[in-house]
């Protein structure tokens, strides 16, 4: 597909700013390790209020510079690996032309190396406001192509909301439900490894005593959510991968208790971890579930959201 127009205009004020979520997945049912490479998923997304800002300016042709502000950046490649770099590559080269350049500047929010997708969100944000910066003539679908080839978690963040996630997490269907639901979310004092935590899974997979894998999605998550029921959501919280992230990082049982200790209605390690995600039943609530997990001496630093949220939205 031809770019419709491609601008050598450098003006920064052209700049293009997009907000895009990060999830914690409500449910995380993951299969037997299959020849590639990856884990057969299902999964029930869930966009956070905790947001990463993505913001394109105008930049010299074939070009992509990347800049960025936060927490935890020491973690993140500034390179031409960055996962945003390699969205704005891959849509210039796919929907546009070799000439097209940017300038990204990435403000992080969500916790790097978190098992919130924050760097997917980050590729998510960087399709997205790229495609906007080049008027590029591309639709939905042709976004949510390169996000899946980008990675797993790429696609979810432009679609945002209640979703259920097929094949390695990418494929996507909207799930309706109702309700506003609040978390806290503890953060870790240090990340974990997505490829670490899936060949933990697979370690103890093999183990004789070991339940099978499954993909199968447990009904009560839809169920709550369709009734708007934090009670039952909290009690239907599944994640496959907590027991291998657990195995690495055995301090974050001790935060998981805490927080049902102190009221939480559910609570699991996000995605592939660190970041614990404990659902409160009110606002208040996860306010004085964040006081009682912060004076934690394993928490770094606690967060409170809401979701579900839009996905990737332009900011202007
Ligand atoms: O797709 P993405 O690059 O985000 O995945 C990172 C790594 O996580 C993969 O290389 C693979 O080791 C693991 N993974 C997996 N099964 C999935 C998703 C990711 O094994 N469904």
């Amino acid at each position: 597909m031809e770019a419709k127009q491609i601008s050598a205009s450098k003006d920064p004020s052209q700049r293009v700013r997009v907000r895009v979520p990060a999830k914690v997945n409500l449910a995380l049912c993951v299969g037997s390790l299959a020849d590639d490479g990856y884990h057969p998923l299902g999964t029930v997304f869930h966009a956070l209020s905790l947001f990463d800002e993505v913001i394109a300016t105008p930049g010299e042709p074939g070009t992509v510079v990347l800049t960025m502000s936060g927490e935890g950046l020491e973690d993140v490649p500034a390179d031409e690996t960055n996962l945003a770099v390699r969205a704005a590559r891959l849509l210039a080269q796919r929907h546009g032309s070799p000439d097209l350049g940017v300038r990204l500047h990435l403000k992080k929010t969500i916790p790097v190396a978190g098992g919130m997708a924050g760097g997917s969100a980050d590729a998510a944000g960087a399709l997205l406001a790229c495609a906007m910066l080049w008027d590029l003539d591309t639709i939905p679908d042709d976004l949510h192509e390169l996000a899946a080839e980008l990675g797993s978690d790429v696609p979810f963040p432009l679609m945002g909301g209640n979703a259920i996630g097929r094949g390695h997490g990418d494929q996507l269907v909207p799930l309706l439900g109702r309700g506003t639901y609040h978390w806290v979310l503890a953060l870790a004092h240090e990340g974990l490894s997505t490829p670490a935590v899936f060949r933990r899974f697979d370690e103890m997979a093999a183990r004789p005593d070991a339940a099978p894998a499954s993909t199968e999605i447990p009904c009560a998550v839809a169920e709550a959510l369709a009734k708007a029921d934090p009670q039952a959501l909290g009690k239907a919280l599944r994640n496959d991968l907590q027991a291998a992230a657990l195995d690495l990082r055995p301090e974050l049982a001790q935060i998981l208790q805490a927080g049902l200790d102190a009221g939480a209605l559910g609570a699991m390690v996000s995605g592939s971890g660190p970041t614990c995600a404990f659902l409160a039943g009110s606002e208040s609530a996860a306010m004085d579930l964040s006081a009682a997990l912060a004076k934690l001496p394993q928490v770094r630093a606690t967060r409170r959201a809401t979701g579900p949220v839009p996905g990737a939205t332009v900011l202007g």
